[in-house]
Parts: C-alpha cells; structure tokens; sequence
C-alpha cells in the first residue's frame, strides 16, 4: 500500500527548512482550515519575509500602500477572470467569517414586513436561518431535517415564497458531505453560500446575485471572506447601518474600510494564480471528479460495509461522508489511518461517521491512499 510517507508531496521540502522545521507533510483531510497548495506555501514563505523586492514582508506592509494596492488589485482580477465575473457586480474581501454574512445579509436586505426564502440542507444553513429571524421573516423554503440531511432539494421540493427578498442556499453542505447537482432556480435574487466548494467547479456567477465563502477551506486562511456581489442588490442596502455592516460602504472603500486582513488576502490572491496555472474550473472540477471518484467507489464496491451519508445524486466532491457499521469500527478505522499518516477523517459531531475534504489542492495520491486503507480495512474487518 502506498502511504503519505512514498507521497511526492511528504517529499518535498519547504525552501526555507531549518534543522528544526519539519520538513514531511502528512495528507490532511481536515474539512477547514484545510490543506493549500504546496506551490502557495512555499510562496508564502519567501514574501513573509520580503514581497517584491521591497525589503519588507507582506503582513508588515501598509494596506493604503503601493505593494498592498498591488497585491488586492491582482487578487481581484484574477478573481475576475477565474469566474468570469463582469463589471455588474463588486468583488470584495471582508472579514468575520462567512459567520457574518449569515447576518449581514439579512441586516442590509430583510425587514420585518419582507420574506425570505431557505432551504435548510444542513447546520450552515440552519445558522444561516437563525440569523436571518432576527431581522425578517423567513420561509424555511425545504426542511432537510426530515430527510437527514441526506440530500438536496431538486427546484420542485423548494416551496419559494412570492415576492421574496432573495432566496439563500448553500452549494455544498461540509458536514453531511452533499451539494446541489446543479444550481438551483430561483424567482428572487439569488444568494449562495458556497464555502466549502468556492471555485472547485465552473459557477454562473450571473444567475446569483451575491455569492460568498469562507476562505479556509478553497481559498486561503480564516477569517477572511470573498463576497462577490451585484452593484444593483449593493445599492438596495439599507442606510441606518453601522459603517462596517454595510456593504455599500465595503465596495465604496475597495475593502479597506478598515484595516483589512492583508495577510488572507494575499495568500487568496496566491491561490487564485494557483487556480489560473492548473487551467480554470473546467480542469479543476475534472481532477476533483476523478479525485472523488476513487474514495465513492470504494464506498459503492464494499459490499455495504461502508455506508455514504448523502444520497447518491447529492453527493459532494469536496466532504466525502461514510460510516462503517458501529461506532467501535469507525474510531478503529481512524486509528489506523492515522498509523498510515492520514490525519482529519473524523467525520463532524452532528454526522458521526468519517468525513474525507478532498479540497481542490488535496493530492489525487492522498484519495488513492484512502481508497487502498478502505479496501484493506474492510477485508480486515468486514
Ligand atoms: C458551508 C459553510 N458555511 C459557513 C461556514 C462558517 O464559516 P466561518 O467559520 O468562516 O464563519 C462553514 C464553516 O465550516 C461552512 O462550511
């Protein structure tokens, strides 16, 4: 069996290892804050200690200077040209999480005489709801609680309100490892949580009107949170709002209303150059295909002793959810796959289980590895 050990990534050493820095690296299968591609880091590295010539290190430069201006500015265009994103709408980086937008849209469109709709797929969105109630009425649009969570609503189960204010979902559920197939329509502007899954495939980003995501899964550190968003549902913002809630006031200062995370954001504008070199969307989604593909299959070819969490159609090429048959089995499972220097299969508190986030820069060798233990481990133990 390979291991992560005879892996070429636990081969490379980072550019600037010391004596005491270690040097291999395991396969990480944490579902946030998740792996980054290698290539990134050892960026990182380097413009740590001195971006551009400058003498100076990216986390210590000014974020109203030139090397700053030039560090967002090409962020925002790479963002642009993954995606496609036109001049309708802003490209912003703030800060709190996509924990905040879940109040901060709620807070700039919804009001105690509006509505909203949400299909509910999962504990995002079920937090994501709790917010919203705070400020307006809301349509629990589909109630996956009922289904376990197990899928996601194809458009005729999502009862949409009449008039809604806007309609949010989530794209891909980290915990219970589904996703939408495909997008879904909406009657009302259309608003995505799309953290866990942001630019691992081809997305319309002009059928939404606001898309968003936490960037510690696809995109870079913590707390930093991409929103990309149409001028027009911008401007319907309320006014009353204190500066920093309010997304006007984020796209009229260019993200640097305050001192921005300038650290996150370049470590994103590192990623997206890191998306553009492996050819886009359409290259990515292909490897995360064939990357899920291998660990789905060992579910499906295991004669029932795994069993996935989301229902075939649903599931996620990001979280790849499974149990064995007990409790006992499950931590024995994640044991030994720690012995083999897999780290973070343990699936979320509220799903139980084994979670495998295979994020874009997750190494196709890492599925192969966890698809080879699954087999061994089953014919052990089955
Ligand atoms: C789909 C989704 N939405 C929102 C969040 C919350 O993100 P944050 O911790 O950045 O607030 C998470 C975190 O895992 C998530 O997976």
């Amino acid at each position: 069996m390979t291991t992560a050990a005879t892996s070429p990534v636990s081969k490379t050493k980072s550019a600037n290892s010391s004596s005491s820095s270690p040097s291999k690296r395991i396969f990480n299968f944490s579902a946030g804050p998740a792996v980054l591609p290698e290539e990134v880091l050892h960026q990182c590295q380097q413009d740590i200690w001195n971006i551009f010539d400058s003498g100076i290190g990216i986390m210590e430069h000014s974020h109203r200077g030139p090397v700053f201006d030039r560090v967002i500015d090409e962020a925002k265009a790479d963002c642009r040209q993954i995606a496609n994103i036109s001049d309708d709408y802003e490209v912003l980086f703030l800060q709190g999480g996509a924990t905040l937008q879940f109040a901060m849209i709620p807070m700039n469109f919804l009001s105690p005489e509006t509505t909203a709709d949400y299909p509910d797929t999962g504990v995002w969105t079920t937090k994501a709801i709790k917010e919203a109630k705070l400020f307006g009425k809301v349509n629990v649009a589909f109630e996956g609680s009922k289904v376990g969570y197990a899928y996601t609503p194809s458009d005729s189960e999502i009862k949409q309100t009449p008039g809604a204010v806007y309609m949010h979902y989530c794209s891909n559920n980290t915990i219970y490892g589904t996703r939408y197939p495909k997008m879904p329509s909406s009657n009302s502007p259309l608003i995505c949580d799309t953290s866990s899954e942001m630019f691992s495939r081809p997305i319309d980003i002009n059928k939404h009107a606001m898309i968003y995501a936490g960037a510690q899964k696809n995109l870079g550190p913590s707390g930093v949170v991409l929103v990309i968003m149409r001028k027009d549902l911008i401007a319907k913002g309320k006014k009353n709002l204190a500066s920093i809630l309010s997304y006007d006031n984020h796209a009229k200062n260019d993200s640097r209303l305050n001192t921005p995370n300038s650290f996150g954001i370049y470590v994103i504008g590192q990623v997206f150059k890191w998306i553009l070199k492996q050819g886009g969307l359409t290259a990515i989604e292909k490897r995360n295909a064939d990357k899920a593909k291998l660990i789905y299959d060992a579910i499906d070819n295991s004669g029932g002793f795994y069993k996935g969490v989301a229902r075939p159609d649903s599931r996620s090429h990001m979280n790849v959810t499974f149990r064995t048959a007990s409790e006992e089995l499950d931590k024995k499972f994640i044991a030994g796959a720690a012995k083999l220097e897999m780290d973070g299969l343990k699936g979320h508190r509220d799903a139980g289980g084994m979670r495998a986030s295979i994020y874009n820069a997750f190494p196709l060798q890492g599925c192969k590895v966890l698809a080879d233990y699954m087999k061994d481990f089953a014919s052990k133990n089955g």
